[in-house]
């Protein structure tokens, strides 16, 4: 079948890139990034990977994003890596242009997202399946439709789970879970995804929209300087021993009172201790 989602301009923002494989949209401080490639169940293709990375670019610098919520058109989030645009397409190339073709994957997939600056949820509403695990994971946070059908199926059609997905999900499950599903490439759905630590909640499908948008707007109500520097702090100490991390997250720490243009530590002590006006174990400080 044609994929007419590639010939059809996608609705899209305004000044970001994308509009053929990847649709945006901003709304109200969040940017919904929708793999637009619904024929295809979303299948990830070096092009979609190219505007991905043009997209990613772009949002960081535009204060019209502060959070970003990964998700897909139609029944899919992502039916993993496109067989034909990915693997068969790059299959007779040179090794030179076949690693270029899987810089461009990687960049967005995990380099760029492990790392982004401004927040981000996945919110998986639909088919989830082999390379999909990789920007699933290294998104911060994650939401899925209860019914939402992941697998590890590359053991079904004959290769490794690769790309980065083996070392990805080594990151969020538990050796006996992740190996189970490598090796059997069984399927499971959004209610599993959450005791297997793959995301934080399922919901219903008519919820999902919905949910997601609440969490958004917790972390939009948040100082975004510390959000930014809490979120890279705890990501970065995972690979310390206790005593670098100590070290580092006191000089972090002090980073972060020192570039935060908002200063909320002062205003947060002066609220709680001087004015008695809220509780931090209850909420947020008042910002302006
Ligand atoms: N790569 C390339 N094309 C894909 C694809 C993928 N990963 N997943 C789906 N498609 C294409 C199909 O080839 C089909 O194309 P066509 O209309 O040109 O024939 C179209 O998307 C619809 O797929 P179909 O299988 O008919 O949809 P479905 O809703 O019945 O099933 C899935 C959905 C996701 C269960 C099924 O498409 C599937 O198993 N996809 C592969 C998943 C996978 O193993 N991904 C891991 C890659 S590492």
């Amino acid at each position: 079948m044609e994929n007419v989602a590639q010939d059809a301009p996608a609705p899209h923002t305004a000044g970001l890139p994308g509009g053929k494989n990847v649709a945006v949209e901003l709304d109200d401080g969040i940017a919904w990034v929708r793999l637009n490639r619904p024929e295809k169940r979303n299948a990830m293709s070096v092009g979609l990977a190219e505007e991905m990375n043009q997209i990613f670019d772009a949002l960081e610098i535009d204060d019209r994003c502060g959070v970003i919520v990964l998700t897909g058109v139609g029944t899919a989030f992502s039916a993993g890596m496109d067989l034909k645009d990915f693997f068969r397409a790059t299959d007779g190339l040179s090794d030179v242009e076949r690693q270029r073709a899987y810089r461009s994957t990687r960049a967005w997939q995990w380099r760029t997202l492990m790392n982004y600056p401004k927040p981000t949820i996945a919110m998986v509403n639909g088919w989830c399946f082999g390379g999909a695990f990789t920007p699933l994971i290294c998104c911060d946070l994650a939401i899925a439709d209860q019914d939402a059908v992941f697998g590890l199926s590359e053991i079904n059609w004959g290769i490794i789970p690769a790309g980065v997905v083996s070392k990805a999900i080594s990151t969020v499950m538990g050796d006996r879970q992740a190996l189970y599903y490598v090796m059997t490439g069984e399927q499971f759905n959004g209610t599993k995804a959450v005791e297997l630590g793959l995301v934080n909640e399922a919901v219903p499908a008519d919820r999902l929209e919905q949910r997601t948008t609440q969490l958004a707007r917790n972390l939009l109500g948040k100082n975004p300087t510390v959000l930014r520097q809490a979120r890279a702090a705890y990501k970065y100490v995972r690979e310390m021993n206790w005593e670098q991390a100590a070290e580092y997250l006191t000089a972090k720490a002090d980073q972060t009172h020192f570039i935060d243009p908002e200063k909320g530590r002062a205003k947060g002590l002066q609220q709680f201790l001087d004015e008695k006006s809220f509780r931090p174990g209850l909420g947020n400080y008042a910002r302006e």
